[in-house]
């Protein structure tokens, strides 16, 4: 397992587990077939209703918890001064954990500042190794680092091949923040697997397109996060140190970037606007 040092020298595994969109029957069982086929990383969030599922793997699986890098994301509707430090101290209790490696706000949207400095006080108390962000912009990154006492030691963004998000990366290097990669694979858009450009340097290593992608993230100094239920593909998906991309490839794949997201954009006011329905459908459920 390859690691990537944090600014404050936490280690964290470079290629992670990711268990959005798994439901909870089948969570479970999920983290337990990557725990087995040697994954150290797993990231959740409270919102994706699974906390507790991937506590109880974790626990069945019988390694030790100081082996696995477990990390969880703040939902929205829990930031605010001691809402967000309560709702981390759910969190780990759902997790069935004292303490966490990473926690993220999920979302830079909302009353964040005061989000993130529960999330500097639970740093302090010494519960969660690290702190940082998710789906932070240069520019609401880089004045959150300027604000605050500890500056995030992550940001976890959309980068894939076709949205690469350069800018993103580049100010986060910078600042010293590590860039952590979410749907690495685009969740499959855009024929990402069957991209005549990622499937020539896959046959040239005899790897598949999801090597390939997880490689170059690696080789960019990128944390990966991928998702499956099938172990099969975890394997494939784990498997992405026995080959070097060389610099051609590299800037082949460079080249598919269209600098747009798969999914949204979060400053677009139809996204605001939708994020503020749910939280308010949610509460009223
Ligand atoms: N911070 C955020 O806002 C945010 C947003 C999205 C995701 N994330 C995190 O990032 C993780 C990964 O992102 P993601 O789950 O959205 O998408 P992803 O990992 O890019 O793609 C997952 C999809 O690819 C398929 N797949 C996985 N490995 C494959 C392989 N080797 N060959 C072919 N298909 C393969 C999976 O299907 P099967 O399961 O059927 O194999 C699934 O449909 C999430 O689980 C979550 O932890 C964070």
């Amino acid at each position: 397992m390859r690691e990537i040092v944090l600014s404050n020298g936490v280690k964290m595994p470079a290629n992670g587990f990711g268990v959005y969109q798994i439901s909870k029957e089948d969570c479970k069982e999920s983290v337990l077939k990557a725990l087995k086929v040697g994954y150290r990383s797993i990231d959740t969030a409270q919102a994706y209703f699974n906390e507790e599922e991937v506590g109880e793997a974790i626990l069945e699986s019988g390694i030790d918890r100081k082996e696995i890098f477990l990390t969880t994301k703040v939902w929205i509707d829990n930031y605010g001064e001691g809402k967000t430090y309560d709702s981390v101290i759910e969190s780990m209790k759902k997790l069935k954990t004292d303490y966490l490696d990473l926690i993220l706000l999920h979302q830079p949207i909302k009353d964040y500042f005061s989000a993130y400095r529960d999330l500097e006080k639970l740093y302090k108390e010494g519960k969660v190794k690290a702190i940082g962000v998710s789906n932070f912009y240069p520019d609401r990154l880089l004045d959150l680092c300027f604000s605050v006492d500890i500056k995030p030691m992550v940001n976890q963004i959309e980068v894939n091949p076709f949205n690469q998000n350069i800018d993103a990366y580049n100010w986060a290097n910078k600042y010293g923040v590590v860039v952590e990669a979410w749907a690495p694979f685009g969740e499959g858009r855009n024929g990402i697997f069957t991209n005549p450009v990622l499937k020539e340097i896959a046959c040239n290593h005899h790897k598949s397109v999801a090597q390939v992608i997880l490689r170059w993230l690696y080789q960019r100094g990128i944390v990966s996060l991928a998702k499956s239920v099938r172990e099969e593909r975890m394997q494939e998906n784990f498997d992405i140190y026995s080959f070097e991309l060389t610099d051609e490839e590299m800037h082949k794949i460079m080249s598919l970037d269209s600098n747009k997201s798969l999914f949204f954009d979060h400053r677009d006011p139809n996204m605001i606007e939708w994020f503020e329905q749910l939280v308010s459908q949610r509460r009223n459920k």
